[in-house]
């Protein structure tokens, strides 16, 4: 896996700011006969073409093989109501390819319904999701095929007991991206090596320990190759000596470059990983910031009640 281009929008932006001038110029160039054409009936660059380039976002104009890019995933006013109860409040954020996000914050704020919600196990009551450019809530996508794109870690590793790991972590990419047995395990044998567990294929679920568990519980959502891994508190319920183990796992995918979603209560994984820590309450974002500003310099009371709970 390569390394990804990390661009936060705001740097986007910034980047359209800086070229400004640059643009005034190019209008200029623009408007003016090139003082010496470069030859003989060489057209001009139109106007509007070299508008949009200057206007791109920075790591547009830099993405490798001239590929166009936009965030990863894009949410924008997402509302959640369970009845009366207001789950999600107008939540609205980006992520980029190959960042990894860390969503904190107290309980029943909103943090597991907004994850589910990217990948519509949840389904908002209204909202736009765009993932990969396509609108994941318009009636006419045909969801599940997107859905595949984003893995999903649970507290609970919901294994199948009857089955071994091998055929747990095969089971879906044989039957929905109808890969051979032989395509699916080579893959499957290649991601157990790299969880070190590739001498467990062939045992069950309950012959393993709960880190090992939720290792395979990765394995089974990269075995269907996801551009996007969507983690819930992965190692709450897992006794506190198998915690490193699994934050391992997701740190090495983190620097290989996996775009990730994580709530999580581990803040030393969030200070270590994250490009950027989202905090929640009440459903809504109330903070966003990278792990230095959010965890040194917390702005809303309930952040610092938060922080200061976690932390302490
Ligand atoms: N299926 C549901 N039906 C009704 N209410 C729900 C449902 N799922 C979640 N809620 C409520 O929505 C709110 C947000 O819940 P959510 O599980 O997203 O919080 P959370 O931030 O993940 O909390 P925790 O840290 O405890 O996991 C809570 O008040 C919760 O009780
Ligand atoms: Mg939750």
């Amino acid at each position: 896996m390569s390394t990804k281009k990390k661009k936060s929008k705001p740097a986007a932006e910034k980047a359209a700011e800086e070229k400004k001038p640059e643009l005034e110029k190019a209008e200029t160039a623009a408007k003016k006969p090139a003082e010496k054409p470069l030859k003989e009936k060489q057209p001009e660059p139109e106007k509007k073409e070299i508008l949009e380039e200057l206007l791109k976002p920075e790591e547009t104009i830099e993405a490798e093989g001239g590929e166009m890019s936009e965030s990863l995933i894009m949410v924008r006013n997402l509302e959640k109501h369970y009845g009366d109860l207001h789950a999600l409040d107008g939540v609205s954020m980006n992520i980029e390819k190959g960042e990894v996000v860390v969503i904190i914050g107290p309980s029943g704020s909103g943090k597991s319904t907004f994850l589910r919600s990217l990948n519509l196990l949840e389904m908002p009551t209204s909202g736009e999701i765009i993932f990969e450019g396509v609108n994941m809530l318009d009636k006419h996508v045909d969801i599940n095929v997107h859905r595949q794109k984003m893995g999903m870690v649970f507290q609970h590793f919901n294994l199948f007991p009857h089955m071994t790991i091998m055929k747990n972590v095969t089971i879906a990419p044989m039957k929905l991206l109808k890969k051979s047995r032989e395509e699916a395990e080579e893959k499957a044998h290649e991601l157990l090596r790299r969880v070190g567990l590739d001498d467990r294929a062939q045992s069950y679920p309950s012959q393993l320990s709960g880190g090992q568990k939720q290792r395979i519980a990765i394995v089974r959502a990269l075995c269907m190759e996801p551009d996007v891994m969507l983690f819930d508190e992965p190692t709450s319920a897992l006794d506190p000596e198998m915690v490193g183990e699994v934050l391992d796992v997701m740190k090495s995918l983190a620097k290989e470059g996996m775009t990730m979603a994580v709530v999580t209560h581990e803040m030393g994984f969030a200070k270590e990983v994250a490009d950027r820590v989202v905090f929640m309450a009440d459903g809504k974002i109330l903070e966003t910031g990278s792990p230095e500003e959010i965890f040194s310099n917390p702005k809303t009371e309930k952040a610092k009640q938060f922080l200061a709970s976690v932390l302490s």
